[in-house]
């Protein structure tokens, strides 16, 4: 297979993780002769330098003839004073629109080596296996109408779902639950919100074609308390854009930093691979950002676009062995340690990819 790929490094660390994602991605292919075509594009910040708009047309259309979209980060200060359409995460979510996913996979698991240095206990977040499904292309961030008033005394945002909106970002929770432990968790304001009476019966009424699959409800304040209290207790957890955005934010705590997660979006024309972290522009260009989210990215590229199960398990079994060697960036480093560098960590998760790949492959005589 030819797996045409779009990488959009974008702002502050993006361009570095996205190196070290790239190497990792060379590699598997190297190995296992997947042949890959990538093609590079400015968006955010870049997009803005290059073009003068966050997502330029070039970018769009090569993104919409490619197999899959990797994304590093986008955000600027630079811009903060811009309006909302000349900002870089405008660049973002016309992207996000334009592929068409709707379903955002956040896989957040409890790394056994880094559980002396997550700020939560650790025998409270041992074994901690959460996947957030995001609803991403509606809700709070894209309803309209929206804005700033004339007078600028008032500024609105308007929370709309339709059912058919929540119905297939709900069908992809149920199925991603059948791989995993069976259990959704519907995450709502459905006391306060319409929108989330509607969500909520919606989500009930699908949940019906999944009797193997136990479906829970759960107010959005009491999800983000149990997280940090008993985040095992979770399996799926399936919620809307702005309630998924900020509570896989806190499901990276589990893990142990924001740079150790990955996503995945599908559902779309498009498959889009994004680490969760942003662009970070406090410690860009320093060599210290951590690649595992980003890196993180690859096995779910493998995983859900170039259906390769195996060598996706290979990469996310690199992260863990790479983890495990104590060899950690300066965010999941234990205190008073020497922290890796940004490429000293790609280099060793390329190294034992390699490795678990050729033992397996030259074992199968391949
Ligand atoms: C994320 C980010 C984005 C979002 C920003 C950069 C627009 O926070 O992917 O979680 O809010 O969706
Ligand atoms: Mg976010």
């Amino acid at each position: 297979m030819k797996l045409r790929l779009v990488t959009l490094a974008g702002d502050g660390i993006g361009p570095e993780v996205t190196r070290q994602a790239m190497r990792v991605l060379h590699a598997v292919a190297a190995v296992t002769g997947l042949k890959v075509d990538i093609a590079e594009h400015p968006i955010g910040a870049a997009g803005l330098k290059a073009a003068g708009v966050p997502l330029p047309e070039p970018t769009l259309a090569a993104c919409l003839a490619a197999d899959a979209v990797y994304l590093g980060a986008v955000g600027d200060p630079a811009y903060d004073a811009q309006p909302p359409h000349l900002r870089p995460e405008a660049g973002l979510l016309a992207l996000r629109t334009a592929l068409g996913g709707f379903a955002n996979l956040r896989p957040a698991v409890a790394f056994e080596p880094l559980l002396d240095v997550t700020p939560l206990r650790p025998e409270r977040v041992r074994g901690a296996d959460i996947l957030v499904v995001r609803e991403l292309l509606g809700g709070l961030y894209f309803a309209e109408p929206r804005g700033y008033s004339p007078a600028r005394d008032v500024a609105f945002n308007t929370l709309q779902y339709s059912v058919a909106e929540v119905e297939r970002v709900a069908r992809v929770a149920f199925e991603s639950a059948r791989s995993r432990r069976r259990l959704v968790t519907s995450v709502d304001k459905a006391n306060v919100l319409e929108t989330s009476r509607l969500w909520r019966e919606t989500v009930i009424r699908v949940g019906a074609d999944y009797p193997d699959v136990t479906l829970k409800h759960m107010y959005v304040d009491a999800c983000a308390m149990r997280l940090a209290i008993a985040p095992t207790e979770f399996d799926v957890i399936l919620t809307d854009n702005l309630f998924g955005d900020i509570l896989s934010d806190e499901a990276a705590v589990v893990s142990g930093s924001l740079g150790l997660l990955p996503s995945a979006t599908l559902g779309g024309k498009v498959a889009l691979y994004e680490p969760v972290h942003g662009s970070a522009p406090d410690i860009a260009g320093k060599d210290i950002a951590n690649p595992i989210g980003a890196i993180g990215c690859v096995a779910l590229l493998l995983r859900h676009t170039a259906h390769m199960p195996r060598e996706a398990d290979a990469v996310d079994a690199a992260v863990r062995e790479v983890l495990a060697h104590g060899l950690r960036t300066a965010d999941v480093a234990r205190p008073g340690e020497h922290a890796a560098t940004t490429t000293e960590v790609g280099a060793a998760i390329e190294r034992a990819v390699v490795d678990a790949l050729e033992r397996h492959w030259s074992y199968h005589g391949v």
